[in-house]
């Protein structure tokens, strides 16, 4: 079983398109397939036609209720099966009691990874989550439970301050749990003629190489349209544009399983409350310092940025208000030809 959770903080870039229709077009392909809606907004859960009212049956909510009160979760009742190899798990508004009565729970962010390690879902080659637009309880119980995130971008608003937000936040979840999906980019609303569009997909291609899909779903009226009517897609117009966008992104999905990837992300992350501008530099950027190069700022004082790196190894240094300065959280240094050190980082 393979779990893929859609997330980005971003409402409105296509998570639940992105969810409901790569779930669709994975069964169509002959995986069994599962898509759980754990956003208390319920617009998967919608957009499969489900319009009955939360309270006649068993939702996502239940799998965490049994937290609260202690029970066991009836796991076969959360889910409907109407559909070929394609079943999903309803969500509703009592979602978000459990964003607010778990939130701070010790463990409470792994309690959707330890119900899907129960036997019941053994039956599924894939889960696909479905996520809400924030970085609360809900989205951090749906990385914590995957192996991979599939974060979809719209590239008529894309900012790197989003692709850094989702790096930033399955960081702090690898320092916490240890768990590390890998992360994969995939351009929506995609519009081929557009000038600006290409320009923001170079920089894109750029920041995050592989991690980048090469399929991308153009922007069609028939997505909006299937969603109205409770229909996938394939059930609304298999021969659209965007069918085809979406077994074709099937398909690289597919195959990632099978490839080896030669980079790997690593986060830099330095301390420093009182700096005003920090970038890092090195040979994986070429030493050029620019908005790609800039790290971002938090509120706890950190800096922090993300490279796609290839396997290998790296020299590179801090530039932080125009002074160079080795990664003090990085022992290993070697001399440079300006008489200095660099920090060095294998990969
Ligand atoms: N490729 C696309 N082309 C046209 N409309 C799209 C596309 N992807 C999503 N939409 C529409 O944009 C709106 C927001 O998409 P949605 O999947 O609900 O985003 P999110 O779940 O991230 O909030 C919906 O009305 C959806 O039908
Ligand atoms: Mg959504």
């Amino acid at each position: 079983m393979k779990i893929i959770s859609v997330v980005n903080q971003k409402g409105g870039c296509g998570k639940t398109t992105l969810a409901v229709n790569l779930a669709a077009a994975l069964s169509r392909v002959g995986k069994e397939t599962l898509i759980i809606d754990l956003d208390p907004q319920a617009h998967a859960t919608f957009s499969l036609g489900y319009w009955k009212k939360s309270s006649e049956r068993k939702t996502a909510y239940d799998i965490f209720r049994s937290h609260i009160d202690g029970g066991q979760t009836p796991f076969a009742e959360l889910v409907i099966a109407d559909r070929q190899k394609m079943s999903f798990v309803p969500a509703n508004m009592l979602l978000s009691s459990a964003e607010i009565n778990l939130g701070g729970v010790d463990g409470a962010a792994a309690i959707l990874f330890h119900a899907l390690a129960d036997p019941f879902f053994a039956k599924y080659d894939y889960v696909i989550i479905d996520s809400p637009p924030s970085f609360g309880f809900l989205t951090l119980n749906s990385m914590y439970a995957a192996d991979m995130l599939l974060v979809p971008i719209d590239l008529s608003y894309f900012s790197f301050n989003s692709v850094n937000s989702v790096y930033r936040v399955a960081g702090l979840l690898n320092r916490e749990t240890g768990r590390s999906p890998d992360i994969f980019f995939m351009m929506n609303i995609y519009d081929q003629r557009s000038n600006f569009a290409k320009i923001l997909e170079r920089e894109a291609r750029e920041k995050l190489g592989q991690y980048l899909l090469s399929s991308r779903v153009r922007s069609s009226v028939r997505l909006r349209e299937a969603a109205k009517l409770g229909k996938t897609i394939f059930e609304h117009d298999p021969k659209c544009s965007a069918s085809l966008d979406f077994y074709n992104l099937t398909s690289e999905i597919l195959g990632l399983d099978e490839s080896e990837l030669d980079t790997a992300v690593r986060e830099f992350v330095l301390h420093a409350p009182k700096a005003g501008s920090v970038h890092v530099l090195g040979d994986f950027n070429g030493w050029k310092k620019g908005e790609a190069s800039r790290l971002a700022q938090f509120e706890n004082g950190d800096w922090s940025i993300h490279f796609n790196l290839k396997k290998g190894r790296h020299r590179y240094k801090y530039f932080i208000d125009g002074k160079w300065m080795p990664d003090p959280a990085n022992p290993r240094t070697e001399a440079n030809i300006f008489g200095s050190q660099d920090s060095i980082l294998t990969v």
